[in-house]
């Protein structure tokens, strides 16, 4: 069988090289600009890449008389990018010494549902000083802390990602306008509609739906006595 190159769009917004944005094939007003990454992961996608790839450091570092720096959070980034594209893989940058395991399984698994099953994450501890004083640190912490942290942050997001079955929700849309046999339509009182956690929730929920249309419909059908209110 052929082997298949993987090939992945390392966009680094204003060039890999440190004098790349004084290039005047360049573009570095645009790194702000959402349309500029758009059009770079449409060429990406076009030319059969598999993934575009972007790198991060949460902190604005202060080589900033030299070259064009700042830069959009690549999460909220990929969910932009997802909107503008339909087949590349979308992978971001995200620390486990800076984030909490719960905020960035959410994150990820919204860019995922978002762009239909194409995010990725590339796991970072980060090394910097620079960052670690954006998080009240003096100094960044040291490799088996980061590491040892980075392991249980890691088996913690896989299995919130992994805690419900891909069919676990079902809807319960039950009440509302229900057609009768003499052709008209009669209201009965709603059930609330539910989402639920769990198959056994959900069947528990179903009888007790069916429960209370039953009730309303006894009650609606029930001859009224004479002066009872209806
Ligand atoms: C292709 C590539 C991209 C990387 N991107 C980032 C990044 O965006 N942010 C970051 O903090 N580290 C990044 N790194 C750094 C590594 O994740 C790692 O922290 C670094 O190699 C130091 O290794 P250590 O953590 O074992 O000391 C990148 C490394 C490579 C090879």
């Amino acid at each position: 069988m052929a082997e298949q190159l993987h090939l992945n769009a390392f966009i680094f917004p204003a060039g890999h090289h440190e004098a790349a944005w004084r290039h005047p094939a360049t573009q570095p007003e645009r790194i702000h600009d959402a349309d500029y990454f758009h059009q770079i992961a449409r060429t990406a996608e076009d030319a059969a890449f598999d993934a575009v790839f972007l790198a991060d450091m949460p902190v604005l570092t202060p080589n900033v008389a030299h070259n064009a720096v700042g830069g959009l959070e690549p999460i909220t980034l990929l969910a932009s990018i997802a909107a503008a594209t339909s087949r590349i893989g979308l992978i971001a940058t995200a620390s486990t010494t800076y984030y909490e395991p719960y905020n960035l399984a959410r994150l990820f698994a919204s860019v995922d549902h978002l762009s239909k099953g194409r995010a990725g994450w590339n796991v970072v501890t980060t090394v910097s000083d620079l960052v670690a004083a954006n998080y009240g640190l003096d100094v960044y912490p040291d490799a088996a802390d980061r590491y040892a942290r980075a392991t249980e942050f890691l088996d913690v997001v896989t299995k919130l990602w992994d805690g419900w079955d891909e069919d676990a929700i079902v809807l319960v849309r039950a009440g509302g306008a229900t057609p009768t046999s003499r052709g008209s339509t009669r209201r009965i009182t709603p059930v609330p509609a539910s989402i639920c956690a769990d198959r056994w929730t959900c069947r528990a929920r179903r009888r007790a739906a069916r429960c209370w249309c039953r009730r309303a419909r006894r009650t609606r059908d029930a001859p009224s006595r004479p002066g009872s209110p209806r």
